[in-house]
């Protein structure tokens, strides 16, 4: 794991700014059509640069303007960013607070200087206090450091970055509230990147195996984190037989992860987060079309989630109990593979008939989540790349989010807002339950057109005896605008949800 980068406060005045020695300097300004404040300042201290930038409208404060300086006579940093904040007093969203932070964060790390300072004015956020702000821009940083390389490949990409060191003016008695807050914006990066890391890592290496042991590990560097594995042998014996059947075509073994977090007293209900872990979709006898079946190396990435959210929680030891669950098998076809039709026996009890294959995602969750149930949890969140209908639905902005109990899905919505890692949520009524009649079992595995609902409703079948929410991250865990490449979410939505469940 790579070193955290050190992200410092710093209080600075701003007339001090013309003689920090500094690689490279980041400056946030208000939008105007003069010179104010720190434009004021550099201006008068460079001899009218940003004067004429502003005449020549290169230069606005709104958002999204950015300006490069490679060098600024009377100016000590070697190199100047002008970041546009918007208007002064103008409250942004949280979105384009991010917005903001993601290009000072890729100014940050592109300059490939090794200290930097950031001089970041006052910028109201909507209903957000500023050590929000904070947590953000540390979050932002950090997460936007990671790389993904193949090991072995040459010319690795090389991080630089190793000192930010954020100006603030407005550091009084809050430094410590704003301290922790980078703490748990630059942990849960932390989280975001090993989730990042596994969702990349091709399947020839990240088998259910392999998640096992990243499992074990994790328990090993904190050791207040409890892993269980089980194996097929083990599966087998208490009735697991739907996560089975998916993986029975496979020459790699399905495993059941279970880690634990105790740090309330033992009595109190936990929290349960449980991931879809297929670390490759073929989709098995019914099998998925050639074309961009690479991505199917993503189908791990609940379970990416659930062990990055682990990772976060096993550093900010909040004082309640939280257990992560993956669900891992690979989906083949094979001789021994599962054929449609076939009908399998759950864990619950209920008997499914598997109608398509691909529908696979499902079939390891509904054992997982009867599973859980022997925990008493005091809520289970399922995290899964689990229909390419909800990337029709929701596209690549917001994870689809069903549940049985409207307080934790409103709760699941707002901390997607303040965490600007957002859940949009579908029906879950009854009148969908119809389209998973099946006429040789209790429950087919597909059915209807509402594919992301359709879903939600079978699983919604083995979580009647607890509060439970879906999250469908098939269109957020990877690509988009990013390309092929994993995204880490929704590590930051489960953390917060996680730390507010007190
Ligand atoms: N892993 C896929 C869902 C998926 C599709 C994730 C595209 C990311 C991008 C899942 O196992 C699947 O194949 N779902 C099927 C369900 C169908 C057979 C009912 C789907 O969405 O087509
Ligand atoms: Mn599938
Ligand atoms: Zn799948």
């Amino acid at each position: 794991m790579k070193k955290l980068i050190n992200v410092s406060l710093s209080k600075i005045k701003m007339a001090e700014l013309s003689t920090l020695k500094t690689e490279a300097l980041i400056i946030g300004n208000y939008e105007s059509k003069k010179l104010d404040g720190v434009t004021k300042f550099i201006d008068t201290k460079s001899k009218g640069v940003l004067k004429k930038l502003i005449s020549r409208n290169e230069l606005s404060g709104s958002l999204g303007n950015s300006v490069y300086l490679p060098s600024l006579n009377g100016i000590s940093a070697e190199k100047v960013y002008l970041k546009g904040c918007g208007k002064l007093n103008k409250e942004l969203t949280e979105s384009e607070f991010l917005t903001l932070a993601l290009s000072m964060a890729n100014s940050a790390l592109n300059s490939k200087a090794k200290n930097i300072h950031i001089f970041m004015p006052f910028v109201k956020v909507q209903s957000k206090s500023e050590e929000w702000n904070f947590k953000i821009l540390a979050r932002t940083i950090e997460s936007s450091s990671y790389k993904y390389f193949f090991k072995g490949k040459k010319n690795q990409p090389k991080n630089n970055l190793n000192k930010v060191s954020i100006i603030s003016t407005h550091i009084g008695n809050n430094i410590s509230t704003l301290k922790n807050s980078i703490k748990i914006g630059q942990v849960t990066a932390v989280g975001i990147n090993t989730s990042k890391e596994l969702g990349n890592t091709p399947a020839n290496i990240c088998t259910p195996s392999y998640l096992a042991s990243q499992a074990k590990a994790l328990s090993r560097t904190f050791p207040h984190i409890k892993t269980k594995v089980l194996g097929e042998k083990e599966m087998k014996k208490i009735g697991m037989d739907c996560l089975l059947s998916v993986g029975q075509g496979s020459a790699q073994e399905s495993k059941f992860i279970i880690m634990q977090y105790l740090g309330g007293p033992k009595n109190k209900k936990p929290n349960v987060i449980v991931g879809k872990g297929i670390t490759f979709d073929t989709g098995g006898i019914s099998i998925k079309p050639s074309p961009a079946m690479d991505e199917m190396k993503y189908d791990m990435c609940g379970s990416a989630s659930v062990m990055g959210t682990m990772r976060a929680i096993a550093e900010l030891k909040p004082k309640s109990n939280i257990i992560g669950v993956i669900a891992s098998a690979e989906n083949m076809p094979s001789s021994t593979a599962t054929k449609p039709g076939d009908v399998v026996k759950t864990l619950s009890g209920q008997t499914v008939e598997i109608l398509n294959t691909d529908a696979e995602g499902r079939l390891v969750l509904c054992d997982a989540l009867t599973y859980v149930e022997r925990f008493n949890p005091a809520s289970v969140i399922d995290i899964a790349t689990l229909t390419g209908a909800c990337v029709v639905a929701l596209g690549h902005e917001a994870t689809g989010l069903l549940s049985n109990n409207q307080p934790l899905a409103d709760k699941i919505l707002e901390c997607g807002e303040s965490s600007c890692d957002r859940a949009w949520q579908l029906p879950l009524w009854d009148v969908y339950q119809k389209d998973l009649n099946s006429k040789y079992a209790d429950i087919a595995n597909i059915g209807g057109r509402a594919g992301t609902i359709t879903a939600a409703c079978f699983l919604s079948r083995f979580t009647e005896n607890y509060k439970w929410a879906h999250l469908d991250i098939a269109g957020t865990a990877y690509g988009g605008k990013l390309g092929k490449t994993s995204s880490g979410r929704p590590v930051s939505l489960l953390t917060e949800y996680l730390l507010s469940q007190k």
